[in-house]
């Protein structure tokens, strides 16, 4: 090859490598990193990332001067020469994806081990999904459940995951992970959050009408903090109280997340407006709290016109006192509407 044919191909080269590198860089492609698994994942990303730029512009470069070096001329009809291979060649474009490809295997396959390896001192969540929200408990606080995941920083967590209903699949994208939950399967997640903040808990499988809304947040607190959170929250469910409060089974439940209830700040617009309770149980034709009882337990029995059949999980579940609690919250929540 002569001098100028190198500098032609080099040349090509370093301008498809640079501008797929300005597009790689200079893009704020990903949300902040928040968890020490999330870091791994991104230096397993970015090793690629260099491995494909590399490749790419040595194949532009090929591709590009080949096109132009050796087009055929307008007219020139005749047959491309005989090519019998060349056994020197095959051999390197063989062996270097191997190694490459080889090393991107053992990467990650070292990632994966270190982001599963639990640290010490593990805290431990049950993470339920339903259709269409999050509930998570902290068996080391007698199973204290919240509507948001509130993690301690630095602090090694093991989420266990179970469905109740479809498969859903938890997501935090500062987490750089996905887990999928799946009905009668129990599978585990584990996270390491090392930035403190607020991010978005995202249902990411397709789980019915609801999916687009079924969302909460990760709140990753000092230890401290998270310590005091948890001491006020088993403080006040402990607390004596016989009664069971209407409002946090609604919470507790996820009811928010399809239904407006003003009493409880609820404005989700997948299924019926539960202010406007007594009209709709008018409309059916039935007594109030019959009809609520009803519509929880048995949701298919009366659809509201304009709302779609078989989206709501039937609550059949629920323990006799919570149901009870449940039904007159909504009427008491309704009278003031
Ligand atoms: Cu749950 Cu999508």
């Amino acid at each position: 090859m002569r001098r100028g044919q190198i500098l032609a191909l080099v040349g090509i080269g370093t301008l498809a490598g640079g501008i797929a590198a300005a597009v790689a860089l200079l893009v704020p492609w990903f949300p902040v990193v928040a968890s020490k698994e999330r870091a791994r994942i991104d230096f397993v990303f970015w090793f690629v990332v260099v491995i494909c730029i590399a490749i790419f512009a040595i194949v532009v470069a090929v591709l590009l001067y080949s096109v132009w070096r050796f087009r055929a001329a307008p007219d020139d009809d005749t047959d491309g020469p005989p090519i019998h291979g060349h056994t020197g060649l095959e051999i390197v474009w063989t062996l270097i994806p191997t190694v490459l490809v080889t090393s991107i295997g053992i990467v990650s396959a070292i990632v994966l081990a270190q982001n599963d390896a639990l640290g010490k001192n593990v805290l431990h969540v049950n993470v339920t999904a339903q259709q269409f929200a999050w509930s998570f408990s902290y068996p080391e606080a007698k199973n204290l459940t919240s509507g948001t995941l509130r993690l301690p920083v630095d602090r090694s967590v093991l989420l266990t995951l179970h469905s109740k209903d479809v498969i859903h699949s938890f997501w935090v994208p500062e987490f750089g992970q996905k887990q999928d939950t799946v009905p009668g399967l129990t599978t585990t997640l584990h996270i390491t959050p090392n930035r403190i903040g607020t991010y978005p808990v995202i249902c990411t499988e397709l789980c019915g009408l609801g999916h687009a809304v079924m969302r909460t947040v990760a709140i990753v607190m000092s230890q401290g903090s998270f310590d005091k959170w948890l001491k006020s929250q088993t403080k006040a469910t402990t607390a004596p109280s016989p009664s069971v409060s209407g409002a946090a089974v609604f919470k507790e439940n996820g009811c928010s997340s399809c239904h407006t209830l003003a009493a409880a700040g609820a404005t989700g617009k997948v299924g019926p407006d539960l202010d406007k309770l007594r009209a709709y149980a008018g409309q059916a034709g039935k007594p109030l709290e019959a009809f609520i009882h009803e519509s929880i337990v048995d949701p298919n029995a009366y659809i509201q016109p304009g709302f779609p059949k078989n989206v709501m999980p039937p609550f059949a579940n629920l323990p006799p006192a919570q149901l009870d609690a449940l039904v007159q919250y909504l009427i008491q929540s309704s009278k003031h509407a």
